[in-house]
């Protein structure tokens, strides 16, 4: 019981955070929200793990560990560039993080609104909040599928 909470601990991730609680008698994954944990702005990898890769998948294939337990799959992010006829959509993911996806502009449990995440994180500095959107969307640039 005591290593399977552990096994929980250990997919912990921020979102508004949630975290996925294996529940040892059903064995169906379970999101919990939790709060934002800080990261540095500087570094687009640091913030994609922590807050992007429970549901994206480590490499942004869309294969995270929290995925089976969301009602949409999380996108793929590596085809963003192929889906967008070969060309990176740094802007729309940008919008997406700052405002969310699509029809879903106030957020869900699927695809968080990270900018009122992010403002939380940095006392509304908007420059800050600008750094990490860039730097999360030139990181998920480098994971694009030649
Ligand atoms: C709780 C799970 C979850 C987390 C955490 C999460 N996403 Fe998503 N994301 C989704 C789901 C599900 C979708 C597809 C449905 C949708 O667009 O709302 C999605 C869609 C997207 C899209 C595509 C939007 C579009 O319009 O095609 C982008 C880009 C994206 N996420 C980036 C990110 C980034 C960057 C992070 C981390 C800062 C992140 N996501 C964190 C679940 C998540």
């Amino acid at each position: 019981m005591f290593k399977h909470t552990m096994l929980a601990m250990g997919v912990l991730f921020a979102a508004t955070s949630l975290c996925l609680a294996q529940q040892a008698t059903l064995g169906k994954p379970e999101i919990k929200k939790e709060p934002i944990k800080q990261t540095s702005a500087a570094s687009g990898k640091d913030m994609y793990t922590q807050y992007c890769a429970a549901c994206h998948g480590a490499e942004g294939k869309g294969d995270g560990p929290a995925a089976p337990a969301l009602k949409t799959a999380p996108t793929d992010l590596t085809q963003l560039t192929k889906t967008h006829g070969g060309k990176y959509p740094a802007s729309m993911v940008a919008g997406t993080l700052k405002f969310g996806s699509g029809p879903r502009a106030h957020g869900s449990v699927d695809m968080p609104v990270w900018g009122p995440l992010f403002q939380s994180l940095d006392k509304y500095h908007d420059s800050v909040v600008q750094q990490r959107v860039s730097n999360i969307v030139n990181y998920i640039e480098t994971l694009q599928a030649k």
